[in-house]
């Protein structure tokens, strides 16, 4: 199986530097063939936080897809925000904010759904949609293709009026279109999975969502800080839920699902 680790809503700026160690260790002991940050790297944006993910990111040799989140767009430099929001990412993290990474295994695209006048809300545009349709139609048979975007698309259990990504319907029909097979998100500080379906009744083909806690942030909401380490094979995906308890990362939850007939199903504990 391949492994990805899966991190988001690092929020350098308010990090906690044991957390932040904890991280690494964690991951370097996984060996992941990726590492996925769905965005969320820093608090406010600024240079500084910004270097500091950038190291945090060095002391890890494996390749990686980073995508950007609103907070890694400046809320109170309204300059900045309007004129150049993610100038600060592409200095220090990636000049691409829609990356793309493709192994014999996996194709992973990202798109930047942080957006400068809805500074806390995200979207897909139109143009993207199109981008993951084209990156996605070239993939060869048998790579399980991964769509990272920063805001989710499914809500955690429970949540009525979670804020999900702004044209998902649309963005959903292409990715069912084009035979995506995993989503990965943060923002909401929460780790969970599900099928988008659950939520999105329009959607006829199974895709799984991955979602990720905060990771290194001492501002945490409701649950301690966590990450994901995901094991993929062509009809299995595994989701391994890591929690911060104190002095190191520990499973809390494991998920697993198989392929069958074209649905992703949960492998119930035996
Ligand atoms: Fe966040
Ligand atoms: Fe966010």
């Amino acid at each position: 199986m391949t492994t990805l680790a899966h991190i988001s809503d690092l929020h350098f700026g308010t990090e906690s530097p044991e957390i932040v160690e904890g991280l690494i260790e964690d991951i370097t002991r996984h060996a992941p063939a990726l590492i996925v940050v769905s965005g969320d790297l820093t608090q406010r944006a600024r240079g500084r936080e910004f270097m500091a993910a950038r190291a945090f990111l060095d002391r890890l040799p494996f390749p990686r897809l980073v995508v950007p989140g609103n907070h890694d767009i400046p809320l109170f430099d309204v300059l900045t925000r309007f004129a150049r929001p993610l100038a600060r990412f592409r200095r220090y993290i990636n000049d691409e904010v829609d990356p793309f990474v493709l192994t014999d295994k996996v194709a992973a695209l990202g798109i930047n759904t942080a957006r400068s006048n809805t500074w806390k809300d995200g979207r897909v545009s139109g143009s993207q949609i199109e981008k993951l349709r084209e990156r996605m139609k070239a993939v060869p048979p048998g790579v399980m293709k991964v769509l990272v975007t920063h805001h989710p698309f499914l809500p955690p259990p429970g949540d009525v009026s979670p804020p999900l990504v702004g044209r998902a319907a649309e963005a959903l029909q292409a990715a069912e279109a084009c035979g995506v097979d995993l989503m990965l998100a943060g923002h909401l500080h929460v780790g969970y999975s599900g099928d988008v379906r659950t939520h999105h009744l329009g959607v006829r083909r199974s895709i799984l969502v991955a979602q990720a806690g905060t990771a290194t942030s001492h501002r945490i909401r409701g649950e301690a800080n966590s990450y994901n380490v995901i094991r993929l094979a062509t009809d299995r995906i595994d989701c391994s839920f890591r929690v911060w308890d104190g002095k190191r990362f520990l499973e809390a939850k494991s998920l697993g699902y198989l392929k069958r007939d074209a649905d992703w199903q949960p492998i119930k504990a035996a």
